[in-house]
């Protein structure tokens, strides 16, 4: 395990038995279909790669990178678009795929983004849900694991750019991001 990290909240055995039944209740819905995958970046990179290997309808793939920015609360925020999807979503079966959904924001507006945009459906999928968290009236429709209020890296999930290569999620130790005296203060996994 990194020197960093407090434990390893998920192994990459787990993760890897998870996805594939969450890649066969996806392989289900879209039968027949051929979704669009799109890979909010840069957070599920790692985890998209290794879900849409695991699925065996026709896909294709896409990229977009957003940011929120704002007065910080999940309801008066803007999401910021900062590349969007190659593709055109009308008509089109759209799979999201993040690494956490945290207060929801992020993942409310994109849902209504491509609604608007006329998406034939929007599909959510997670690998973490921080449902605890949660502000949005949003759930996703498929969700690897859930995970309580802790600082979790690895696996595509960073802390200041570091620790997304690890193979594994784990809790990052508390004197890494702080001095320890202080409670942990707003997402430490999003904004
Ligand atoms: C994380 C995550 C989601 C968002 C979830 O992204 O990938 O996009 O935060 O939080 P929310 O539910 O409170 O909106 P982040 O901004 O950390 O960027 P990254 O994916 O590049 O690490």
């Amino acid at each position: 395990m990194h020197k960093d990290c407090e434990r390893i909240l998920i192994s990459e055995k787990e993760i890897r038995k998870r996805i594939a039944e969450v890649a066969r209740s996806a392989d289900e819905k879209f039968k027949g279909k051929c979704p669009l995958c799109v890979c909010i970046l840069k957070g599920s990179a790692i985890f998209f790669a290794d879900f849409v290997r695991r699925l065996t309808v026709p896909v294709e793939l896409d990229f977009m990178s957003v940011s929120s920015y704002g007065s910080g609360t999940a309801s008066s925020g803007k999401l910021k678009i900062k590349k969007d999807t190659d593709a055109d979503v009308g008509g089109r079966d759209v799979i999201i795929v993040e690494d956490i959904i945290d207060s929801g924001f992020t993942l409310s507006k994109l849902k209504a983004l491509f609604k608007e945009r006329g998406a034939r459906s929007v599909t959510i999928v997670v690998l973490l849900d921080k449902k605890c968290r949660r502000e949005c009236d949003i759930s996703p429709d498929l969700s690897c694991f859930e995970v309580g209020d802790e600082f979790v890296v690895g696996y595509g999930l960073d802390y200041d750019e570091r620790y997304r290569n690890l193979p594994y999620i784990a809790v990052l130790k508390r004197g890494i991001y702080g001095d320890g005296s202080q409670p942990l203060k707003g997402t430490p996994n999003s904004k």
